[in-house]
């Protein structure tokens, strides 16, 4: 397999996992890749390696340029498996230290006790074959232990998991591929992985901006070489919690009750001029959702009550959606329930203790909605519709 020339002297070395389909608890329909680069001069480096079943797909890529026995340094900018499950195997056959942040360092003797490594620090700089890089680094994108590493000479940084997307495609730069699927992918990343690190990409963000990126070389998906200002602005905008006038409603039924109350609340919510998106979450999966709730100013979610608990699905969206922490928006609960409720109240504390804000009183209804209850649902999607209209009004 062939190595991809990035630009003068580096080199796309990586893999690509056209047929993975989970990458832990988010689907991947398009699959990923892992990215490795090699830089070659009088020193010949290599930044990341890939998943340790790709390893063979590496060497045969960077063999297509050199012999990889002759790589004399590896950089590791992050710590997770799928960047750094090869290093022991890349550095048995060429003997290579690998640099790594401080807690770079740490994770990796934590995963690989035997690794031999040395830490390099923030703002650091090392001379090697001709190029010089300095690292960067960026805790929390993705992993305590982040870091990026930047090349000087060439104006590419190597922001590992940050601007990534699962998206696998024999295409290798932003611009050779369909770009509303590369969006799609981008945001769907930002929300299912990144979300929880705002603060921390408002940051990094700023610290970019002093530097010179002409190309933006992430660790999964395709490499940013045209028009960076458009992932960098969105960043910014996902960063600070930006959305639209949009609400999701996203829920589970178990006889059809529930589905009724979502279907009338978006109904009220439409009928305010706002966006609704509606997911039944038997047929949509979570990080699918979190996509759409990326850019939504509302996730309002339906529960049944089974067996005096929320509704399994809906558990799953909701523990999972707190982990990811979409704050600077709202949310509401409604559901159905037989003789015992407590599933819309309990969702609403889990909500609330995931950082939304949650203004309304949990809507439950006994069995079936009828006219009236039909009535009620209207008027709550229309009060959400207003209190998204109203959010805009005083954002200005
Ligand atoms: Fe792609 Fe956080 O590893």
């Amino acid at each position: 397999m062939d190595a991809i020339r990035v630009t003068d002297g580096i080199y796309w070395v990586g893999a690509i996992d056209w047929n993975i389909r989970s990458f832990h608890g988010y689907t991947t329909p398009r699959g990923s890749t892992y990215n490795a680069f090699l830089i070659t001069g009088e020193k010949n480096i290599l930044i990341d390696t890939v998943k340790r079943p790709f390893y063979e797909e590496m060497l045969s890529r960077i063999s297509s340029i050199i012999d990889p026995a002759k790589i004399d340094i590896i950089i590791s900018n992050h710590t997770e498996m799928d960047h750094s499950s090869s290093l022991p195997m890349i550095q048995e056959l060429t003997g290579a230290t690998v640099l790594a942040s401080r807690l770079g360092v740490e994770g990796l003797r934590l995963h690989y006790p035997e690794l031999r490594t040395e830490m390099v620090a923030d703002g650091q700089e090392i001379r090697a074959g001709g190029k010089t890089l300095k690292f960067i680094d960026t805790p929390m994108l993705h992993w305590p232990d982040s870091m990026f590493t930047y090349v000087e000479e060439d104006k590419v940084l190597f922001s590992m998991d940050a601007f990534g997307q699962h998206y696998a495609t024999s295409k290798r730069f932003n611009d050779e591929v369909d770009q509303d699927e590369l969006f799609q992918e981008a945001a769907k990343y930002y929300a299912n992985i990144i979300l929880p690190f705002n603060a921390r990409v408002r940051q990094t963000i700023e610290k970019a901006k002093e530097i010179d990126i002409q190309i933006l070389a992430t660790s999964h998906g395709v490499i940013w070489r045209k028009d960076l200002g458009k992932i960098l602005q969105l960043y910014s905008e996902w960063a600070a919690s930006r959305t639209e006038e949009k609400a999701v409603v996203v829920y589970d039924t178990m006889w059809n009750s529930t589905r009724i109350m979502a279907e009338e609340i978006a109904e009220g919510i439409t009928s305010r001029g706002v966006e609704v998106v509606v997911l039944k979450l038997t047929d949509n999966d979570r990080s699918e959702v979190m996509k759409e709730v990326l850019d939504a100013r509302a996730v309002i979610v339906g529960t049944p009550t089974l067996n005096n608990n929320m509704y399994p699905s809906v558990a799953d969206m909701v523990y999972y959606m707190r982990g990811l922490r979409p704050t600077g928006r709202f949310g509401a609960v409604f559901g159905s329930y037989g003789w015992a409720g407590g599933a819309a109240k309990a969702v609403h504390e889990l909500m609330q203790s995931g950082g939304l804000e949650m203004p309304f009183e949990p809507y439950q209804i006994r069995y079936v909605p009828h006219e009236e209850e039909r009535r009620k649902c209207r008027e709550m999607g229309q009060r959400i519709g207003d209190r998204i209209k109203e959010m805009s009004a005083a954002k200005g």
